[in-house]
This record gives C-alpha cells, structure tokens and sequence, in this order.
C-alpha cells in the first residue's frame, strides 16, 4: 500500500485547512503504518504556477504549508513530505506523460472549465495540463491510493487512463510501467463556515479575523473568537432536525462533534435544552484543548526557514529515490536514449 497526495501551497492557514485535508492526511499516515504501507506527501508548489500567482508568495506558503503539516502531526521520518519543485522527476515525468494524455480526455475537465472561466484563451498551458501533471504526481511513485476531494475525482480517473494506455501503448503485460490507482474519498469532509455567518465558508480572504480561527491563534485569541462566534437566542435542540434554518448554530454544534469525534446526535443529547452562554464555553475549551499544541508548534516552526528547508530538503531526496526507477523506466518504454 503506498499513499500519495498533494496540497497546493496558500497562506494563512486556519482551521479550515487544518479539518479539511490536514487532518485526513494525520489519520491516514498513521492507519497505513499499522498496515505496514507508506505515505508520501508533498507541497503540489508546481501546480500553482498554473495561475497567475506571486513568487515570493508561493515561496512563503510553501514554507507555511509544511510548517502546518509537521504542527498537526506529519512524521517527516515515517512519511515522505517534499515540494514538487524539488523532485524534478514530477515534470519530467509530465512531459513523457504529455504524449499519452489526449486533447479530448483535458478538454473533459471541469476543474478547467471552471478556472479558466469566460476566458479560455487567456488561460495558461499549464492550467489546461495541469491533470498530466497531476497524473505524474502519482504514477510516479506507483501509488495504490490516493487519498482527494470529491472535487479531484475525475482527475484521477484520467490518471488512470493515462496509466492504462501508456502500459498498453508501451509495456508488456506482465511488466506494467505504470500502477493504476485507486481515489479514496473521505466520507464526512466537515465543512467549516464563518463564525460570524453560517452559511460561508471560513476562509483565508474574509476581511473579518473573528470569522476564523488561525493556526496561529493562541488560546485567549481562540476563546475570545468562539465566545464572539454569531449564533441566536434560542437554546440548543435535542436532535438534528430542529438545527434546520439555524446555519450558526449547526456550524458550532457540527465544530464540536468533529473535535470530539462524536456525531451531532451525540452533542445535542449532551447539549439539547441548553443555550450559547453555556455551550460556546464548552465548545472554547474543547477547541483550545485540541489546537493548543498544534498553534504553539506551528508558532514555532513557520519562521524557521532553515529548519522548514531541511524537512523539505530531506524529504525530496528520499522522494528521488524511490522515484528513479518508475522515471527509468518511462524513458526507456518510450524508446529514449539517455
Ligand atoms: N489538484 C489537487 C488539489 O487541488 C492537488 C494535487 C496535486 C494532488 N497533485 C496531486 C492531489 C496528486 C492528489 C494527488 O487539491
């Protein structure tokens, strides 16, 4: 079992981040060693040229992307955590890639469709092969899993096609250059709105800093927010049903079921009959209790650029090797001389 996945790098990390992918990857790292598989984790730095973007920006998210990853518990010893950039096979293998993917299969893509928006002659090359690359990410390292949003979906399936008819295009077969992977799509990816509007979604742009919780919020700064969180004036309900058209507080509740891994049921037969003054406090400290270490660690780790580098600098040699042979072996399938 080798487990494979990628986030784009972006800034200001909150615990949006932390309880979408983040989390998932933690869990995930920790269920595979049990069953004696492996994980590689990397910063997908390269995809993000395929919009227009910053520099200096992309280097420092990079750098807080990882900071983030190692707080919230990556094993840089376990795992495998690197940057794109640093393993030059993912674009080298793009480009062998390039002569098995079709225009037909890219221009399927709805990810395209959507950034590239009204404007689909102004859109970068990149954005529109950016699933070759993503297939490269992959297939690269033989993953048999690949954990993604429900909204990475169909680029894996092209990743599979891709692989698919390189090896019957270019192998024999019964020795396969390429593993066909398979997507793992978390069931319950817990959306977090704004606390100061249950019906957005928290996020890095909102103007307001009470609508989030930073990964770099300490404990004061997280109560003061949960205790300021919009909510109403009615008292919790006893069951799910009755949090319809109350978008604040199913946000809180579905908060604390997530960081106390129980369902919503759960909170409201704990919680039910019970109004904010008493639940945000409880909601505060079982927040601070959980997120406490992750801040301080995080705090500690994101401005150390030496430290951040020497992870990612480890990482990416590691992620060389085991790359090496799958690379060689593309190159010679299509009959390039080196
Ligand atoms: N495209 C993915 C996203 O935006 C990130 C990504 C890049 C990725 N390469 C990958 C995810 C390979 C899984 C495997 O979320």
């Amino acid at each position: 079992m080798r487990i494979v996945s990628g986030i784009q790098p972006t800034g200001n990390l909150h615990l949006g981040n932390y309880l979408g992918a983040i989390r998932n990857w933690v869990r995930m790292q920790d269920d595979t060693a049990e069953k004696g598989g492996e994980c590689l984790f990397f910063l997908a730095d390269l995809h993000a040229i395929s919009m227009p973007h910053d520099p200096a920006s992309l280097t420092k998210n990079t750098r807080a992307m990882t900071a983030a990853l190692v707080a919230c518990g990556i094993d840089t010893d376990r795992s495998y955590l690197f940057n794109q950039a640093r393993v030059p096979a993912h674009s080298e293998l793009q480009w062998l890639l390039n002569g098995t993917a079709r225009i037909g299969w890219l221009n399927r893509m709805t990810q395209f469709k959507d950034k590239s928006g009204k404007n689909r002659e102004g859109a970068s090359a990149a954005l529109f092969t950016y699933p070759v690359l993503q297939a490269a990410d992959v297939l690269l390292y033989q993953a048999t899993h690949v954990p993604v949003g429900e909204d990475q979906k169909q680029h894996l399936e092209l990743a599979r096609d891709i692989a698919q008819k390189f090896n019957n295009d270019f192998a024999s077969e019964d020795a396969p250059v390429f593993t066909l992977p398979e997507a793992i799509i978390p069931a319950d990816a817990a959306r977090i709105m704004s606390l100061r509007d249950g019906s957005s979604k928290m996020s890095k742009s909102d103007p307001s800093d009470n609508s989030r919780i930073n990964l770099t919020d300490d404990a004061d700064l997280m109560m003061q927010k949960i205790r300021k969180a919009k909510s109403d004036a009615e008292p919790l309900p006893s069951e799910p049903a009755g949090l319809e058209g109350r978008p604040e507080a199913r946000n809180l509740v579905a908060l604390y079921a997530t960081f106390a891994d129980i369902s919503l049921d759960a909170v409201l037969q704990q919680f039910g009959g019970q109004g904010f003054g008493a639940f945000k406090p409880a909601l505060g400290e079982l927040l601070v209790e959980q997120l406490a270490p992750i801040t301080s660690r995080f705090n500690a780790l994101k401005d150390d650029d030496l430290v951040l580098d020497g992870i990612l600098n480890k990482g990416a040699a590691r992620a060389r090797d085991v790359a090496r042979p799958t690379l060689d072996a593309a190159y010679d399938a299509l009959g390039l001389c080196r």
